[in-house]
């Protein structure tokens, strides 16, 4: 089985570490697309033109059989039009965990983290619509611009990255948030930052597994066995951060190998 991934970046690797550990004998072919990010700050015609770009290449080169649209961004984007033009593909996108959320919050305090493309779409207004319908929540929404080139130049906790977050999470503290949606791919990466920085318990919420066991049904009633070893390919249309890469993936182990590689795509 071939499995395409995608993000702007390194932050859908967080959805290929989730992969790991529940998907067997398979390639996974995954683009992080450094030389055009960050997309959640583009329109959504220029990130739609990239998904397109991103999924003719994983077929034609690797003939993939599933994408995991891994990124919140491209999937408010771009997801619909990309599931009308491949048809044979299964396609899963990846989208902010609000219905975890309802089901994990005490206090119905929910935070959202995302970029601004996201919260901005017409998709995750619609999915808050739908999913708050007679429901008395308290949602603290925060865009958080240049988060995600913080966390690609490995700056998990530098000083910079920190104050832009105190400035961020102010409002979700003054709230008592008691839930944090990470809406982004990449805030995974900087969870214990958050939690450093909310200085009271609270729940973050990611979506990789979830993503990771929808593949797994979608792919085993494809009839896939489901045994052996995976390998990962990792392309990266620019530069991109090796030693986040061995960060991310360093307490997973069901793997072969690793190949990273720059392509422009
Ligand atoms: N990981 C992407 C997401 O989930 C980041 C988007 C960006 O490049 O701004 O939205």
């Amino acid at each position: 089985m071939k499995v395409g991934v995608f993000d702007s970046g390194l932050g859908g690797l967080t959805v290929v570490h989730a992969l790991i550990d529940i998907l067997k004998g398979a390639d996974i072919f995954y683009v992080a697309d450094t030389k055009y990010a960050p997309y959640g700050e583009k329109t959504q015609e220029e990130i739609l033109k990239r998904c397109i770009t991103i999924t003719n290449f994983l077929i034609k080169e690797h003939e993939i059989s599933a994408l995991i649209i891994a990124c919140n961004t491209a999937t408010s984007a771009a997801i619909k039009m990309l599931r009308k033009k491949y048809i044979k593909l299964i396609i899963i996108g990846t989208e902010p965990g609000i219905k975890p959320a309802i089901e994990a919050t005490r206090t119905n305090h929910i935070g959202v983290l995302a970029t601004p493309a996201t919260l901005k779409g017409d998709k995750y207004q619609l999915l808050i619509n739908e999913l708050f319908q007679g429901r008395q929540v308290l949602l603290t929404e925060q865009a958080c611009p240049g988060l995600v080139e913080q966390i690609e130049k490995g700056e998990i906790s530098s000083s910079v990255t920190k104050k832009m977050l105190k400035i961020w999470l102010e409002p979700m503290k003054k709230n008592r948030v008691d839930t944090i949606v990470l809406g982004c791919t990449h805030y995974p990466l900087i969870s214990d930052v958050i939690k450093e920085i909310m200085g009271y318990n609270i729940t973050l919420i990611q979506t990789g597994s979830a993503i990771a066991q929808r593949l797994m049904s979608l792919s085993l009633e494809h009839n896939h066995l489901n045994k052996g070893l995976l390998d990962i390919f990792v392309y990266s249309t620019g530069n991109i951060n090796d030693n986040m890469i061995n960060k991310i993936f360093e307490k997973t182990e069901y793997y072969e190998k690793i190949t990273i590689r720059k392509y422009d795509i």
